[in-house]
C-alpha cells in the first residue's frame, strides 16, 4: 500500500481524493463535486469562516475545516497552518477554487504537479483581481478562464487549459463574469478528472496531454497548450 501510494498509482478500490481550498462563494467547489467522475472531495478548507461554500459543504455532507488568519499570530504562521491542514488531509490533488491567499513556495514544492488553480482570465493576460472589468476597460474581444499548475508566483505556473468566451458589445463586468463562470464550471472538473486519470501531467515544467485529453479538449472547445 505504501509503495503503491508512493509511486503515485492509485490503489484499486480507493477513489482519489481532492482537497479544495476556498475563501467565499464556492461555486467552483460545487461544480467540482457535482461533476466528479473519477475523484471525490475529501476536504474543503476555507480561509473564511463566513464563506458561503462552507454552508453548501455542510448541507452536502462534505467535510470542511476553517483555517483563518485571525487565529494565527502572524501571516507566516497562518500560511504554515494552511499547508499543515492540506498535508494532513493527504489529498491526491489540491484544487484552489477562489482561494484568496497567496501561498508560500513550500506549498507548490510539497504538491508539485498535483496543485492546480482556476483564474478568471486568459493567463498570462490579466493576473490579479477585477479581471472582468479590466478586460472590458482594455478593449479585449475575448476573455475566459485558465486552469494552471501552481508555482511560487501569483496566477502563474504552467497553463493546462482555458475556456474562452467573447466580450460582447454592452457587456458590463457582471455579465462578463457570469459568462466566464459558466465555463469555469465545466473547465475545472474536466481538468481535475484528466489530471487524476493521468491524461494531464506536469513533466520537467511542461504540461503533457495524452490523446484522450487532446480529443476531449477539442470536443469541449477548451484551449490547451500542446
Ligand atoms: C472564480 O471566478 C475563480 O476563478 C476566481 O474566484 C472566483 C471564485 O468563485 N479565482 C481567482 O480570482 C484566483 N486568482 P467561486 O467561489 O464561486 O468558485
Amino acid at each position: 500500500m505504501f509503495f503503491v501510494a508512493f509511486l503515485g498509482i492509485y490503489p484499486v478500490n480507493r477513489t482519489p481524493t481532492l482537497t479544495v481550498l476556498i475563501s467565499g462563494r464556492g461555486s467552483n467547489l460545487i461544480a467540482l463535486h457535482e461533476r466528479a467522475s473519477n475523484y471525490r472531495i475529501g476536504l474543503v478548507i476555507s480561509s473564511n469562516s463566513a464563506a458561503q461554500g462552507l454552508v453548501w459543504a455542510a448541507q452536502a455532507g462534505v467535510p470542511s475545516q476553517v483555517v483563518e488568519r485571525g487565529t494565527f499570530p502572524s501571516l507566516a504562521a497562518f500560511k504554515a497552518g494552511v499547508l499543515d491542514a492540506v498535508l494532513r488531509s493527504q489529498p491526491d490533488v489540491v484544487a484552489l477554487a477562489g482561494f484568496m491567499v497567496v501561498l508560500q513556495p513550500e506549498f507548490s514544492e510539497a504538491f508539485g504537479g498535483r496543485l492546480i488553480n482556476i483564474h478568471p482570465s486568459l493567463l498570462p493576460r490579466l493576473p490579479g483581481l477585477d479581471t472582468h472589468q479590466r478586460a472590458i476597460a482594455s478593449g479585449e474581444t475575448e476573455h475566459g478562464c485558465t486552469v494552471h499548475f501552481v508555482d511560487s508566483g501569483v496566477d502563474t505556473g504552467p497553463r493546462i487549459a482555458q475556456g474562452v468566451v467573447p466580450v460582447l458589445p454592452g457587456d458590463d463586468a457582471a455579465a462578463l463574469a457570469a459568462r466566464t463562470l459558466a465555463v469555469e464550471h465545466s473547465l475545472y472538473p474536466w481538468v481535475t478528472a484528466s489530471l487524476v486519470r493521468g491524461g494531464v501531467q506536469l513533466a520537467e515544467g511542461r504540461v503533457r496531454y495524452d490523446a484522450q485529453a487532446v480529443r476531449e479538449a477539442h470536443e469541449r472547445g477548451f484551449r490547451i497548450f500542446v
